[in-house]
């Protein structure tokens, strides 16, 4: 049940827009489409049913790929974290769920389990240091999985540490260790990159290519705008006016008397603060747009409200607020809130949705 006046809404044609930008950049790739966490806050059925057109999805947990499995999606899902019990590997398998292997342990569970057949993605860690094998590991694991007759197919994969920053020495250093894996394995089914790198390094895009945050019209990249990539915008964060004050010079606003009217001034109450996942640690001045206008934002966010700049907008009660989506890109408010765009969609999102 919605109880909030602010609400999101999910812009499926901006998803499926977003998915042939993917395309576009990477045309020899298949894609597996990130949709974990709730596709970054976006609502993973209906974010599964726009993207008809992606080779497969990426989920976080077990219980993620079994639930959408559950709901009827038929394509490709492999699980990010993988496995870590028997029944959980047996659960997957039953369900054609392909698998993550980072560990050792994994491949003792799976060596246990000689009745499951499933496919699995070996991953190499090659600097990132979260999940995946050393590349000192990498080969006897390989081999090992090579030989376990739980195993049907294995591709492999890694992930890039600071791909959102494409002259970082650290990026050619990872992909060159992860592609003279792939030829030592002879193998020729793997995948390194995510957005930034599928936009910035096409050297990197090998056989599939796992997109996530470009699909949801943010741009993965330090220095390019969303608009400047032709990436959509697929959710809408809104609200409204509850209230316009008439302050008078040298009020202040919100907790903390934070923020000092410089002038007598109009300052507008948007029913949207951190309990609707609007970030708390925004800045003064981190604009909200009304009527055409970008407003700052003034003093401290509040739990159910922020105020707001209007000197120059008309606006009165009841009027319609974008907080981030089409008119006002959500990097530029994660940028003033210093955070990035994936925690603020999936902040909304788990608030909201
Ligand atoms: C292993 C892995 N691959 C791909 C992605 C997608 O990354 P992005 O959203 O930056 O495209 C993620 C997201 O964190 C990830 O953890």
């Amino acid at each position: 049940m919605h109880t909030r006046i602010a609400k999101i809404s999910i812009d499926a044609e901006a998803l499926q827009h977003n998915l042939l930008r993917v395309k576009t950049f990477a045309p020899n790739s298949k894609v597996i489409a990130v949709i974990k966490a709730n596709a970054y806050g976006h609502d993973v059925q209906t974010v599964a049913n726009a993207l008809a057109e992606a080779d497969a999805f990426a989920l976080a947990t077990p219980n993620e790929a079994i639930c959408l499995r559950q709901s009827g999606v038929t394509k490709p899902l492999m699980v990010l974290q993988g496995f870590s019990s028997i029944e959980e590997l047996k659960a997957l398998a039953d369900l054609d769920i392909q698998v993550v292997v980072h560990q050792q342990s994994q491949i003792d569970l799976l060596e246990q389990c000689p009745d499951v057949k499933l496919d699995l993605w070996l991953k190499i860690d090659t600097g990132m240091h979260r999940l995946g094998m050393s590349v000192e590991m990498a080969e006897s694991a390989h081999q090992r999985l090579q030989a376990c007759e739980s195993v049907n197919y294995i591709r492999l994969m890694s992930h890039f540490a600071n791909a959102d920053d494409p002259a970082h020495p650290m990026n050619q250093a990872q992909l060159s260790a992860f592609s003279q894996m792939c030829d030592r394995f002879g193998q020729g089914d793997a995948s390194m990159a995510n957005s930034a790198a599928l936009v910035a390094m096409p050297e990197s895009h090998m056989q599939w290519v796992r997109p996530g945050i470009m699909l949801y019209g943010s741009s993965p990249l330090k220095d390019k705008t969303a608009d400047e990539l032709d990436l959509k915008s697929v959710m809408q964060f809104e609200s409204k006016l509850l209230a316009v004050q008439s302050l008078k010079q040298g009020d202040v606003i919100g907790y903390g008397s934070t923020w000092r009217c410089p002038e007598d001034m109009k300052v507008g109450i948007v029913a949207a603060g951190y309990a609707d996942g609007y970030p708390r640690h925004a800045s003064s001045g981190t604009p909200v747009w009304i009527n055409k206008a970008l407003c700052p934002l003034l003093g401290r966010v509040s739990m159910d409200s922020i105020c707001v700049d209007l000197r120059a907008v008309k606006a009165d009660i009841d009027e319609r607020v974008v907080l981030w989506g089409k008119e006002l890109s959500v990097d530029v408010v994660a940028e003033h809130a210093d955070t990035i765009s994936y925690e603020l969609l999936c902040h909304a999102g788990a608030s909201l949705g």
